[in-house]
């Protein structure tokens, strides 16, 4: 059995990726060791069922001793470790979920029901390095990798609905407290039918603009509001966010000519899934049926939503998706620039697809 070490794995990408182990019964195929940057010595958690003691997460000696290191603990600590670890001559396996090693050469972007073949020649040419991609571009590539996977699509243009979740635990609390604040301030007159609505509204607008709300996790209020910008800005006028789309996709699918991906990412209200509008420049008219036969075939977790207006609004939204590992893509249909331009909506659960679950599933590949 591998020694396999866990870094990271108490926040909150790190618990759906134990939550999502456990379900599986990873834990019955490794020998796990669990590290803490703050808390070692401490009794390690059962999962897998056996009790053991956390180790130091900053002692290169216990790392260089597994076979396997899965990281949940973000980019500072991949930046600060794996170097040293590397440059200590370990040949061990690093499954990160951080972007920090992304886009190095002798790293793999792994979402193994898209990209399975560029892993295993991956593996069987002694790369070491596997990353889990952003989420927008995993789950874009979850629930449209039919498109991909024929080599249909010229170009994506993309808008983002992303979900508090993607900028950490910290976030969804700030969001929840501004939806409270603003619920508390005008939770009479809502109970009120007779009460006037823009009178209410005032209120709230009053609120949120009164810089009273807590923003020091996004920067501005997002409850009833959103945020057209995540992360950093580059010098050509992109978000970083924005830039990974074409970055990360090509690499993931190791195209040999660049399929353009570009948008705007935008931050809304929703708690754990993001949603994606698409424009897809096709190659070639393809008819619907026929796009929905490649969407639905790709893989075991994308779901085409027909084009229908209750099956949308039941089954193509955050609410519905969360906690599922369901990939919907729905709003299948040509736009009215010619039947080359289609148009596709997407829905994802940010930390399954999007964060924990390809780090699971490439351990799997590994063993
Ligand atoms: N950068 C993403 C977000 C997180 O902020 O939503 C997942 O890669």
């Amino acid at each position: 059995m591998k020694n396999v070490g866990f870094v990271g794995w108490r926040g909150m990408v790190g618990s759906v990726l134990m939550q999502r182990m456990v379900e599986e019964r990873d834990f019955d195929a490794i020998r796990p060791v669990f590290f803490s940057t703050s808390q070692h010595g401490q009794a390690a958690p059962a999962f897998g069922g056996r009790q053991g003691t956390l180790q130091d997460a900053s002692d290169l000696e216990a790392l260089r001793a597994l076979d396997i290191i899965i990281t949940c603990q973000g980019g500072d600590y991949t930046n600060e470790i794996y170097p040293k670890l590397r440059a200590s001559g370990w040949q061990g396996y690093w499954i990160d979920a951080a972007s920090s090693l992304r886009m190095n050469d002798d790293a793999i972007i792994i979402l193994d029901p898209v990209n399975h073949d560029v892993i295993r020649q991956g593996v069987d040419r002694g790369i070491k390095t596997f990353v889990g991609g952003n989420c927008t571009v995993s789950l874009m590539l979850m629930s449209l990798g039919g498109l991909f996977a024929q080599d249909l699509v010229e170009w994506v243009s993309v808008a983002t609905y992303q979900a508090a979740s993607g900028g950490g635990a910290r976030h969804m609390r700030e969001l929840l407290t501004q939806m409270g604040m603003l619920h508390n301030d005008v939770a009479k007159e809502l109970q009120n039918p007779a009460s006037a609505i823009l009178d209410i509204e005032r209120k709230v607008t009053a609120l949120t603009r009164s810089g009273t709300l807590p923003t020091e996790q996004f920067g501005a209020p997002l409850a009833g509001s959103l945020i057209p910008w995540i992360d950093k800005a580059l010098d050509n006028g992109q978000s970083k966010e924005e830039w990974k789309g074409q970055a990360e996709t090509n690499k993931i699918l190791n195209t040999q000519t660049i399929i353009p991906v570009d948008g705007l990412c935008v931050r809304i209200g929703a708690l754990r899934c993001h949603s994606q509008a698409f424009t897809i420049k096709m190659k070639k008219d393809v008819s619907i049926p026929e796009i929905e036969n490649l969407l639905a075939t790709h893989n075991d977790w994308v779901r085409v939503i027909p084009n229908d207006r209750e099956l949308t609004v039941r089954e193509l939204t955050p609410a519905a998706v969360t906690g599922t590992l369901n990939t919907p893509v729905g709003r299948l249909r040509k736009l009215n620039m010619g039947p080359e331009y289609l148009s596709a909506f997407t829905v994802g659960d940010q930390l399954l697809w999007g964060a924990a679950e390809p780090l699971r599933r490439m351990l799997r590949i590994l063993l």
